[in-house]
C-alpha cells in the first residue's frame, strides 16, 4: 500500500517531497522516509511515525539541500513498522537507493540467492532485496540503473511501483510498475513520479500514467523514456492534461477531510449526475453504456464484486437493479469472489465499484471475469486508475479527491452512479414507463437539495454523539434499501471510534442480536417512511421492551417513532430507492462526532490505509 514521491528538476526537491508525501499519507503511515541527494552524497532520513515525525527528524539531521529526490510513506506489508524498515533502501553498496510501493513475493528465494553472493541485509523488507537484486545485476552484467532495473524486474513475482536513483550518476531516475499504482508529472525541465497525482498538482497539469510492467528513465533536461519491462520495446507514452486542483485536495478551513468530505456531498452527487440526466426528456446518459447497452440487457444477470464501503454501494445497488430494472443481481466481496471458483460465463457482466480504483481484490476480480469472457464494468472515483483502466467500460462517479481514509461521498455518489445505470437498463427494458423515468429522474435532482438539508441536523447529532461516545457497542439496524445503510453506517462507527458495531436486517435481530440488548446499548435505526415502516416500528418496540437506547433516522413529520425512540434524527422524505443517499448522512456525521470526541484520528484511522493494493 504505500505512498511513493520522486522528484528530478530544478527546484529544492525537499519540499516537494514532504508535501507531497503529506498528500499520500491517506495510503500508509506506519512510517516514512527521504533521500536527497545534495550535489556530493545521498543524504537520507527516516523514522517509524507519521510524515510530521519525519520532516522534524530530517530537519534536525539532514541539509536538506538536493534538486533529486525520492520519500516514501509505508504501511507494513513484510516486517514490521520500524525505523530500520521504513524506506527508501540503499543497495549494500550505498550507491543505489529505492523506494517501493507493493509486495515482491519471491523476496525469499531472491534474498538467500543474494547471501549467498556475500550480500547482507540490515532490515526485514523485500524491498531491501529488490534494491541489492538490481545493483547484483547491474555489477554482474555491467549495466546501466535503467537496464539494470528492467532486468532484476523480469526475475521478481509480485507487485511494485518502485523509484530508484544512482549516486554516481546522479541525474536521473528510474521508475517502474506492476499491479500498483504511478503517475509521473511532466513539467518544464522537470519530472515528478507518485503514486497518484496529488502530490505534483500545484506543478503540473501534465501526466503519464504508467502501464503494468512499464518503466520510465526521467533525466534531467531530457525527454521522458518508457520501455516495456518484458521486452525492452519503446512506448510513446500519453501525456494527459489533468482536472484535479489544489483547493479540491485541502481541507478548506473544516478540521478533518472526513467532515469536508461529508459536507461536499451535496456538490459530489451534482457533479456525478450532471450532464447525464435530461428530466423532460426522460434520457440517461452515460458514455460507457450507451455502447454496451445490449451486454446489458442480454445478460443472463449481473455479478457485483467490491470491497468495505464500495460493497456496501453494490449491495444497494442490488435493491434497485432487481426492484426496477428486474435483472437478478449478485453481490461479491472481491476477495471472496476471485478465491471461490465462481461460475461466470460469457453472458455475465461483472460491475465493480472502487473509490480508488487500485484495491488489489477488486482487481484480480477484473481479471477473473474477463478470463471467463464476461464483460466488465468499472464504476471508479479515480480518474485514469488500474479499475478504470482493466474494465471494459466505466463510469466515474466525479467525487473529486477522498482523502479522509474513511469513505463517504465516494459511497454516495457510488449509489447514484448505479442508480442512474438501474434506471436506464429498466428504461430500455420496459420495465418503468417514461413517466415513472421522469420521477425518478426529478427525485434525483432534488437529492443534493437534500442532502444540505439532513446536513443542517449536523449539531443535533453532535449532541447525541456525546452521550453515546463511551459505549463498548453499538447496534445498527434498517431493511429493505436500508439494510446495506445500516451496515455501513457500523463500518464507519467501528473504523474510525474503534467502537464495535454491528450492522444487520432490523428483522435479524430476533434472530441472536436481540440478547445483546440492554440498557446499555445503543441501537441506531432506520425508519423510512416507505419502507417497510410498520415492521421497522415493530423492531423498535422489540428494543424498547428490552430497555435498549433508540437512536432512529425518520423522515420529516414522523410523529410515531418520535413517541418511542429516545432520539430521532430527521431527514427530508424522498422515495426509497433514493432514501439510502439521505439516510446514510446522520450516520456519517454520528460516526465523525463519536470519534473526534474520543480523541481518535478521523482521517487516519489506525492500521488502516485509503487504497488497499494488497491482498
Ligand atoms: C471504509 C473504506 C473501505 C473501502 C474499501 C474499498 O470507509 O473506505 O472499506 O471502501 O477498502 O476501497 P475502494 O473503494 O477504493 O476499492
Amino acid at each position: 500500500m504505500c505512498g511513493i514521491v520522486g522528484y528530478i528538476g530544478y527546484r529544492e526537491a525537499y519540499p516537494v517531497i514532504i508535501k507531497g508525501l503529506q498528500r499520500l499519507e491517506y495510503r500508509g503511515y506506519d512510517s516514512a522516509g527521504i533521500a536527497l541527494y545534495d550535489e556530493k552524497d545521498i543524504r537520507l532520513s527516516k523514522t517509524k511515525g507519521k510524515v510530521a515525525d519525519l520532516d522534524k527528524k530530517a530537519k534536525g539531521e539532514l541539509a536538506l539541500e538536493g534538486t533529486l529526490g525520492i520519500g516514501h510513506t509505508r504501511w507494513a506489508t513484510h516486517g514490521e513498522p520500524n525505523d530500520v524498515n521504513s524506506h527508501p533502501h540503499y543497495s549494500n553498496s550505498g550507491d543505489l537507493v529505492i523506494i517501493h510501493n507493493g509486495i515482491i513475493e519471491n523476496y525469499e528465494p531472491l534474498r538467500r540467492e543474494l547471501t549467498k553472493r556475500g550480500y547482507t541485509f540490515t532490515s526485514d523488507t523485500d524491498t531491501e532485496v529488490l534494491v541489492n537484486l538490481i545493483e547484483d545485476v547491474k555489477k554482474n552484467h555491467n549495466l546501466k540503473l535503467g537496464k539494470a532495473v528492467q532486468v532484476a524486474l523480469n526475475q521478481v513475482h509480485g507487485a511494485y511501483a518502485i523509484v530508484v536513483f544512482d549516486r554516481t550518476k546522479p541525474n536521473e531516475i528510474v521508475a517502474a510498475k506492476l499491479g500498483s499504482p504511478l503517475a509521473i508529472g511532466v513539467g518544464e525541465d522537470e519530472f515528478f513520479v507518485a503514486s497518484d497525482a496529488s502530490p505534483f498538482i500545484e506543478y503540473t497539469n501534465n501526466a503519464i500514467y504508467l502501464e503494468d510492467e512499464e518503466m520510465a528513465i526521467l533525466r534531467r533536461g531530457k525527454k521522458i523514456k518508457v520501455r516495456k519491462i518484458k521486452d525492452d520495446s519503446l512506448v510513446d507514452p500519453y501525456v494527459q492534461e489533468l482536472q484535479l486542483n489544489l483547493e479540491q485536495i485541502e481541507k478548506g478551513g473544516c478540521d478533518h477531510f472526513m467532515l469536508k468530505e461529508i459536507y461536499e456531498q451535496p456538490e459530489a452527487i451534482r457533479d456525478t449526475y450532471r450532464g447525464r440526466l435530461r428530466v423532460d426528456d426522460g434520457i440517461i446518459k452515460m458514455a460507457g453504456m450507451e455502447d454496451n447497452l445490449e451486454k446489458f440487457l442480454q445478460a443472463d444477470r449481473i455479478l457485483i464484486a467490491a470491497c468495505g464501503t464500495s460493497w456496501h454501494a453494490g449491495l444497494v445497488a442490488e435493491y434497485i437493479f432487481e426492484d426496477l430494472a428486474r435483472i437478478p443481481v449478485e453481490v461479491e466481496y472481491a476477495s471472496e469472489f476471485r478465491y471461490r471458483n465462481p461460475v461466470i460465463t460469457e453472458r455475465d457482466v461483472l460491475i465493480v465499484i472502487s473509490q480508488s480504483g487500485e484495491t488489489a481484490d477488486t482487481l484480480a476480480a477484473i481479471k477473473l471475469a474477463r478470463e471467463k469472457g464476461a464483460f466488465v464494468f468499472g464504476v471508479c472515483n479515480v480518474v485514469g486508475s488500474s479499475i478504470a483502466r482493466e474494465a471494459h467500460a466505466g463510469a466515474y462517479t466525479h467525487a473529486g479527491p477522498e482523502i479522509g481514509v474513511a469513505s463517504t461521498k465516494a459511497f454516495t455518489t457510488q449509489i447514484t452512479v448505479l442508480t442512474l445505470m438501474a434506471l436506464k437498463l429498466a428504461s430500455a427494458k420496459g420495465a418503468i414507463s417514461r413517466t415513472e423515468l421522469q420521477q425518478h429522474l426529478a427525485e434525483m435532482e432534488a437529492i443534493p437539495g437534500k442532502v444540505e438539508a439532513s446536513l443542517t441536523s449536523d449539531s443535533h447529532i453532535k449532541y447525541i454523539a456525546s452521550l453515546y461516545k463511551e459505549a463498548p457497542n453499538c447496534l445498527y439496524l434498517g431493511r429493505g434499501y436500508n439494510f446495506p445503510v445500516a451496515l455501513e453506517g457500523a463500518l464507519k462507527l467501528k473504523e474510525i471510534s474503534y467502537i464495535h458495531a454491528e450492522g444487520y436486517p432490523a428483522a435479524e435481530m430476533k434472530h441472536g442480536p436481540i440478547a445483546l440488548i440492554d440498557e446499555q446499548m445503543p441501537v441506531v435505526i432506520i425508519a423510512t417512511k416507505n419502507g417497510h415502516y410498520d415492521k421497522v416500528v415493530s423492531n423498535i418496540q422489540e428494543i424498547k421492551s428490552r430497555k435498549g437506547k433508540i437512536i432512529a433516522v425518520v423522515m420529516e413529520g414522523d410523529t410515531t417513532v418520535k413517541e418511542l425512540a429516545d432520539h430521532v434524527i430527521e431527514v427530508p422524505e424522498t422515495t426509497e430507492a433514493l432514501s439510502p443517499l439521505i439516510t446514510t448522512i446522520p450516520l456519517q456525521l454520528l460516526s465523525y462526532h463519536i470519534a473526534v470526541m474520543r480523541g481518535c484520528n478521523v482521517d487516519q484511522p489506525r492500521n488502516l490505509a485509503k487504497s488497499v493494493t494488497v491482498e
